[in-house]
Parts: C-alpha cells; structure tokens; sequence
C-alpha cells in the first residue's frame, strides 16, 4: 500500500491535491472517478523519458487510450507556435469533451497543457501530475494557464482549474540541484506571505525531510488564497511577491534566469524598497536575503534600473497608470502598494542597492 496526503480546492468546481511518494504508477486509481477515454498525455522530452512510459502503463491499466504529446523541454517553448501544435494533435487524435488531457511535468507543461485545455473544444477536463518543486507547490495549483509573447511573459491565457493534482514527491529525485532550489524561492514566498514558522524552517539548514509537510502546507497557503479570489481580482494578487521585478529580470535575461530564481531577486528588492519607504523593518528583507540565500538562491541582478522599469510596463498586472506591487510587512504579512507607473522607478530604486 501507498500513503497519501489530500488538500481540497474549494474553486467553483472543487478539487484535491493528493500528495505521497511512488503514487506514479498508481494514478488510474487516484484519478476521480470517471468512464476510460482518451488521455493526451503532455510532457516534455526530458520527463516524457524519465516517467512518461510508467504514467501510460498506469493509464492503460484503467482502459485509458493514451497518446503522447512530446515538446522541447524549456520556458522558449512555453509559446504560441507549442500551443498551436498541441491543439492540432488533440484534433487529429480525435479527443472529445469528455476526454482528458494530463499534464505531467513541470510549470512549462502545465502552462501549457492547463491552456490548450482551457480552449480546445471550448474547454475539456485537465489533470496535473506535477514534477518539480515548483510545480507541486505553485503552478498546478490555482488553474492559472497561460504560454509566452515575444512581448511579454504569460500574456496569452486562460482561468481554468484542473479536476485533479496528483504530486508524487519521488520524482523530485531527478530534478537537477538548481530546479529544486528554484521551486525553494516559491517555498520561501508562502512563508513571507502566511507562516513565519514555516519561514523558519526554510531558512535552515535542511528542509527537505519535511518535503511532504512543505508541499502539504504550501498548497493549503495557495489555496486559501485562490478560493477567495479565483479570478486574481484581489487578494490573489499578493501571491504575485516578488513576481513584477522577477517577470521582468526573467524576460531581460531572455529566460536564461529561471523563475523561481528571478523572484527570489524580486523579492529582496521590492523588501528592500518597502523597508527604505517605512512599510517594513529593515530586519525584513534581512531576513528574506538570509533565508533565499541559505538556500543557494540569487539576491541581486545586473540590470540597470532603467531596463527593469521598462519591461515592467508591459507587466500584465498594470492597470492603466497603476501596478500594484506586493509588498511585506512584517514576516507572515504582505499587502498590496498602489503606485502609479511614473513613481516605479524611484520606489524600486533603494531596493537594486
Ligand atoms: P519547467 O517546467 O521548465 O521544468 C524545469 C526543468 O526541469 C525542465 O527542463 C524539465 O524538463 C525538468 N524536469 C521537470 N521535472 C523533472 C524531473 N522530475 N526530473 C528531472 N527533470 C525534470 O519549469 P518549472 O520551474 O517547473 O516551472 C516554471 C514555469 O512555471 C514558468 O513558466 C512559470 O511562469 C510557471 N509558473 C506558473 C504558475 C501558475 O500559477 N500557473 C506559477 C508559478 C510558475
Ligand atoms: N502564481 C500566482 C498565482 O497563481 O496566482
């Protein structure tokens, strides 16, 4: 027998988040129930050849057809040109409103697929089976889809909430070093926003034995947050720290800088600009670049202010004149800072020292 841990999304349409060790091969079962049909199963090339074929074994084993939609690993393919290809092979395999796409890899391909299944035939079912820290904690979370504009990141998607996650934390023992530590930024964040003891215990020496904890806690955090504002309207937007300076250090390294490696960057600077304006202590972003920093994340970039305020007004969360910026308060607390897109540039300015 296998063990598991269950989270429930209260969204419009309500899910669970079930998370356990060696689950992989067991996913026909953990699925809700449903009559077999088609699966696109969706990955990239690097975890197609690392965990496609048990996935489809476990599939095939509850009567599910699967088809396979392999693309190139990496957030350049997170694109249009991606997308356009995998909506023709949902086509050509011939999949109707009640089949089934399945995720299964990290944000990339959840972005991905979480899109192409928003819009296919207007909408049909999606399962996220998440492969990365980052993914377990964050992207398959919350049915935020969306792919990549030359002019911008995630500027073309779609709300849409999958009808399961199911996270097996044993997967995460072929990520490389540095996409584990990227998923650790996103960790680090819901402790800024929510719980300072799991702050705590990010900031030391070895978190990863209460893998399955953080995960579990992370997901309720991100919950919480979705279920009382699923559109991003408000309150969702605080899950958004560290994120409008990290899209834009993203975008000026043309993704070379990872994405939880570019928040964990946006985070000390917005820190450190919300502590020289009096919103937080000093200690605060101390605390944010010690904890990042024990963890083998970047605290600072290269960009000039000018170039990271430029890409900001593209950012989509302006509206009109305005972005609102997260920004924390204390540890465990952050709120939303109103300015207008003229004063950006003196506001981030104490935080890029
Ligand atoms: P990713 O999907 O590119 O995965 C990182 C790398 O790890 C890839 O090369 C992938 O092939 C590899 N990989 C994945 N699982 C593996 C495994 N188990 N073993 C070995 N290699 C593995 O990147 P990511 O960090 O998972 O996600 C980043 C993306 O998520 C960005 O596009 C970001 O915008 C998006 N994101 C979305 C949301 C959301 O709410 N939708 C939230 C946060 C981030
Ligand atoms: N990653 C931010 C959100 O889901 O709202």
């Amino acid at each position: 027998m296998y063990g598991t841990d269950t989270v429930k999304i209260m969204t419009g349409h309500p899910y669970e988040v079930t998370i356990g060790s060696g689950i992989l091969s067991h996913i026909g079962e953990l699925l809700p129930q449903r009559s077999p049909c088609i699966a696109a199963l969706v990955s990239d090339d690097i975890v197609d050849h690392l965990y496609g074929n048990e996935v489809t074994a476990a599939l095939q084993d509850y009567g599910y057809t699967v088809y396979h939609f392999v693309f190139p690993h990496g957030e350049e393919n997170k694109n249009m040109e991606q997308l356009s290809s995998l909506l023709s092979f949902l086509a050509e395999s011939h999949l109707s409103r009640s089949d089934l796409i399945v995720a299964l890899g990290g944000g990339v391909t959840g972005d991905l697929a979480g899109l192409a299944a928003a819009i296919y035939l207007r909408g049909i079912e999606y399962v996220q089976i998440p492969t990365t820290f980052l993914a377990a904690i964050d992207s398959s979370v919350g049915g935020k889809t969306a792919v990549d504009l030359p002019e911008g990141k995630n500027l073309v998607g779609a709300f849409w909430q999958p009808m399961a996650v199911i996270c097996d934390t044993a997967t995460f023992a072929t990520l490389p070093e540095n996409v584990f530590i990227d998923g650790t930024a996103e960790a680090i964040k819901y402790g800024v926003l929510a719980d300072p003891q799991m702050f705590e215990l990010l900031s030391g020496a070895d978190f990863r034995e209460h893998l399955g904890q953080i995960i579990r806690r992370s997901v309720a955090i991100k919950g919480d947050f979705v279920h009382d504002d699923e559109r991003d309207t408000g309150s969702r937007q605080l899950l958004n720290l560290g994120h409008t300076i990290g899209h834009a250090i993203e975008q000026c390294s043309s993704y070379t800088v990872a994405h939880g490696h570019a928040v964990s960057i946006g985070m000390v600077i917005i820190a450190k600009a919300a502590a020289a304006t009096g919103i937080c202590d000093s200690a605060v972003p101390q605390m944010i670049e010690t904890a990042l920093a024990n963890n083998h994340l970047p605290t600072r970039c290269d960009y000039s202010l000018a170039r990271l305020v430029d890409v900001i007004q593209t950012d989509k969360k302006r509206r009109g004149d305005i972005i609102s910026l997260v920004v924390p308060e204390r540890i465990g607390h952050c709120r939303l800072h109103k300015i207008n897109v003229a004063e950006m540039a003196s506001f981030i300015e104490p935080g890029l020292k």
